[in-house]
């Protein structure tokens, strides 16, 4: 690889993606990837953490594979893998649980928030899931992170066990910087726009799916809701109207200045129609690109056996490391 800094980020296959994930990591990954070594990874290994059918983990791993490229990752500029095919992040994640404190993951707003959501099933791993996180991105001798803001926390206590292992062992990660977007790090419910947009929601018209065909874009933005008054500007009090201004403006590449012109005296009606239409016009193209590329099982299997190979050798190299500094005897080979 070329002497660049190293970029690393994952999604999780949990099933559909939305223009959320869209928004805050695969179009910032795309803009990204080639000022930087790119490392994207699928974390399979995270989505254990809450029940999943093992033959839709299968399905999902594919998926987003296919999305990925289809979003224009390019798999022999940068690396595209899956997490469960390098042992490694695993490896790392057991040695980074020995110097992380329960009060640090029990304080997570995201285990809170799951704990409360997978009741019947708080396990472990949903309790270690950033202490995983940490892991796959220290592997890497990571630079830069690119996440939405809900991954914010969950990048801090990285910093933190990259610098507590560093003065406890020496010198031995970088110390990784996140990139949050200054706009739609956080793209909100198009139901209720207080909450982020989560394929989680039970209410499908809270969130546009990656999936969505241009019609049914179109009638969730109809749906999305707004307030009484008619004025499409951007401000706290407006935050329906906030929340699809700046999915307008990501969408078309105009500033929310710009749009709040465009749109000034026009109904909410044909607002969200336009809204709809900005967003069918960019996720329509990669929605097809995804379905082609499903269809070549082959392609895709090679495109993460290639990945996992060449994550392999990065991964190896700090682990190794990290197993040195802690005092595990080497393993004597040939
Ligand atoms: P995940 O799979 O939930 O989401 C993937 C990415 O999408 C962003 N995102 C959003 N951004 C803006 N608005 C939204 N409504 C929205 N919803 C999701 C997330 O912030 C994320 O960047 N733990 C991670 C996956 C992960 C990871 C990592 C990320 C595993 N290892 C190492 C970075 C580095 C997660 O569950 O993301």
């Amino acid at each position: 690889m070329e002497e660049k800094k190293i970029l690393f980020s994952a999604i999780q296959p949990s099933g559909i993606l939305t223009i959320g994930n869209y928004l805050g990591a695969l179009r910032n990954f795309r803009k990204l990837q080639s000022d930087y070594n790119s490392v994207f990874s699928i974390a399979d290994l995270h989505t254990l953490t809450v029940k999943q059918e093992p033959a839709n983990l299968r399905k999902n791993t594919y998926e987003l594979t296919a999305l990925y490229l289809a979003c224009g990752i390019d798999a022999d500029q940068s690396i595209l893998f899956a997490q469960s095919h390098v042992s490694a992040h695993a490896e790392l994640a057991w040695i980074l649980n020995t110097i992380c404190y329960p009060g640090e993951l029990s304080r997570m707003t995201q285990f809170k928030d799951k704990s409360l959501k997978h009741e019947d099933n708080i396990n472990m791993g949903l309790m270690d899931y950033p202490v995983l996180m940490a892991a796959d991105i220290l592997l890497y001798q990571t630079e830069l992170v690119p996440i939405g803001a809900d991954q914010k926390q969950h990048l801090e206590l990285a910093r933190d066990l990259a610098i507590r292992f560093n003065n406890r062992y020496s010198e031995t990660f970088k110390v990784p910087e996140g990139y949050i977007g200054k706009s739609c790090a956080r793209v909100m419910s198009l139901a209720e726009p207080q909450r982020k947009m989560s394929k989680s929601d039970a209410n499908l018209n809270a969130f546009i799916s990656m999936d969505d065909d241009p019609d049914t874009i179109i009638r969730k933005f109809k749906r999305a809701v707004t307030d009484s008054d008619n004025k499409i500007i951007y401000s706290p009090e407006k935050p329906g109207i906030s929340n699809l201004l700046s999915i307008y403006s990501a969408f078309t590449n105009k500033s929310i200045e710009d749009a709040e012109k465009e749109f000034a005296g026009v109904g909410y009606a044909e607002f969200k129609v336009a809204v709809g239409e900005a967003v069918a016009s960019v996720i329509e193209p990669i929605r097809q690109e995804k379905n082609r590329l499903l269809n070549d099982k082959a392609y895709l299997d090679e495109v993460l056996k290639n990945g996992a190979e060449r994550a392999e050798r990065l991964a190896y190299r700090t682990l190794s490391k990290v197993y040195k500094k802690v005092g595990l005897v080497p393993r004597k080979r040939g």
